[in-house]
Parts: structure tokens; sequence; C-alpha cells
């Protein structure tokens, strides 16, 4: 009998931006959230493709419950959150959200694959990916097989983060993926009794690497009681902060992509 021919993939995404870093624990997942929850609000369909096969953490930063995957004819469907947002994530494929996922290279990389072929993502706006850490198979992947319409790079304004961060953005450019500008995250620390503003870190590093980019910094985001308690409280969107953050991110991700 022949196999019946898989249908066209029916997926119609005019931006597709990833969140990369090559650092671990700066942010990038965060970022994500916040990038495509502000794009969300503004009106625009939007999903949210996590492509860290063996950290995820999207669903847990998203508070998306155990979910049971459904099927629609040939492909996947993403996770629809109450908002609309569209999500997808190996976390829903396995059984325990602890289990570690130990796979080798291939497998992560045909995982990514069909996370991108084999998802009825619908037609969308933007899809947001959150890059794994570091410049690897998976990383490669994303970026040799998504039509990447450029990168959001997070940083903190670390001498020794910036360092890891400017080797992976040369990596973007020699797999020419456009970087879209940088996201300074950790920027300052607001305190939480008197208000004020402390730049712990105090240097220029993100100014200075943006301009060895002939980049842009798009976003500054502070370190913040209320961003530390997202993957455990969620996010309030009525805060200042909040409101502030999705803004920067919103604007400064349409321009760029105009
Ligand atoms: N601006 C912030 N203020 C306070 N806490 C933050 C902020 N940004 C991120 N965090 C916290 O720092 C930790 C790392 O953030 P996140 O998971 O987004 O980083 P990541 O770069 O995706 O990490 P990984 O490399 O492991 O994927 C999380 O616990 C997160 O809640
Ligand atoms: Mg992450
Ligand atoms: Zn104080």
């Amino acid at each position: 009998m022949n196999q019946p021919e898989k249908k066209d993939n029916p997926n119609k995404i005019r931006h597709l931006i990833g969140v990369m870093s090559g650092k671990g624990g700066v942010g990038k997942s965060t970022v994500t959230y916040l990038t495509a929850l502000a794009l969300k609000q503004k009106g625009y369909r939007v999903g949210i493709l996590d492509a860290d096969i063996t950290g995820a953490s999207i669903p847990r930063i998203m508070h998306l419950p155990k979910y049971e995957m459904k099927v629609c004819g040939d492909f996947i469907c993403p996770v629809e959150t109450e908002s609309g947002l569209k999500v997808m994530s190996i976390s829903f494929l396995v059984d325990n959200e602890e289990q570690p996922v130990i796979w080798l290279g291939p497998l992560l990389s045909k995982a990514i694959r069909q996370f991108w072929g084999d998802v009825l993502w619908g037609e969308l706006d933007y899809l947001v990916i959150d890059m794994p850490p570091g410049t690897s198979d998976v990383a490669i992947t994303v970026m040799q097989s998504f039509p990447l319409h450029g990168f959001i790079f997070v940083t903190t304004p670390q001498d020794l983060v910036s360092v890891v961060v400017a080797r992976s953005m040369q990596m973007a450019e020699r797999m020419k993926v456009p970087v879209l500008g940088l996201v300074e995250n950790m920027s300052y620390f607001i305190c939480p009794h008197c208000g004020e503003k402390t730049k712990f870190f105090g240097q220029d590093e993100t100014e200075k690497l943006a301009r060895q980019f002939g980049t842009e910094l798009l976003a500054q985001i502070p370190t913040s009681v209320e961003l530390a308690r997202l993957p455990s409280q969620g996010l309030n969107l009525e805060s200042k902060l909040t409101r502030e953050v999705l803004d920067q991110l919103a604007r400064a991700t349409v321009q760029k992509l105009a």
C-alpha cells in the first residue's frame, strides 16, 4: 500500500525570531515569554517554540499544566493559552517534566525540525523561539532549518557574559542570521523598599557590545523580585514594571522587523 502523501505545511509565519545568548541563565526563556506576550497584547498572532530540548522551561515559566497532545490531521496541534498564545515544548511530550531528555545530537535536531514542520502553527505574525544555551547542535539546526528573520540576543551587563555573547553573535553572523539587537537583562536593581535604582555591574558592557556589532540595545530589563517570581507566581500584568518591560519589547521588536 502506498503511504498517503503528507500534506503541504500549511503554516504561514510572517516573522520568525530566535532569542539567543550563548550564555546560560541570563534570561533567554524569560525574555522569550515576555516578548511573545508583549506582541500578543498588541493584537498580533503569536507562537512560542521552546527549542531548548534538554532544558525546556517555557511551560514552567508560563504555568502551563501537563497537556495531552492533540493531533490535527497530519500535524501536532500546539498548546493554546487562554490569551491565545500558541506554544510547543518537548515538556508536553514527556510523561514527567523532571524526566531528563537524554538524546544524542541527531535526535535533538530531528525533534527541532519536527517542531517546525509537523506542528500546526497556522497563520502567525510572530513565532518566537527560545534557543538553548551555547552553540550546540540544536542551535545550529535551528539556524539551518528555519527561515529565521533574526536573533534577539540576551545579555547581562557583565564583561564575562559579554565575551560569550559576542562569540555567539559572531556565529549567528557566520550563519547569515541577522542580529536584530540586544536585550540587556538584569540591567539594574530596583529596591523593593525605597525604589532606588542600583546598577550593581555598573559598566557599559552592553553598549560596547552593540557598537562592536553595529546593532542596538532594544530593551533594558531590571532584576526584580517580580520577575524572579515569574515561574512560581506568574506575571502581574498591572504592575508598572511589567507594563514598561512589555512596552519596550513590543515596540522594539515590531520596529526592527517592520
Ligand atoms: N530580570 C530578572 N529579574 C529577576 N530574576 C530573573 C530575571 N530574569 C530572569 N530571572 C530568573 O533567572 C533565572 C534564569 O532565567 P531564564 O530561565 O529565563 O534564563 P535562560 O537564559 O533561559 O536560562 P537557560 O540558559 O538555563 O535556558 C530564572 O530563575 C528566572 O526566573
Ligand atoms: Mg532557558
Ligand atoms: Zn532601598
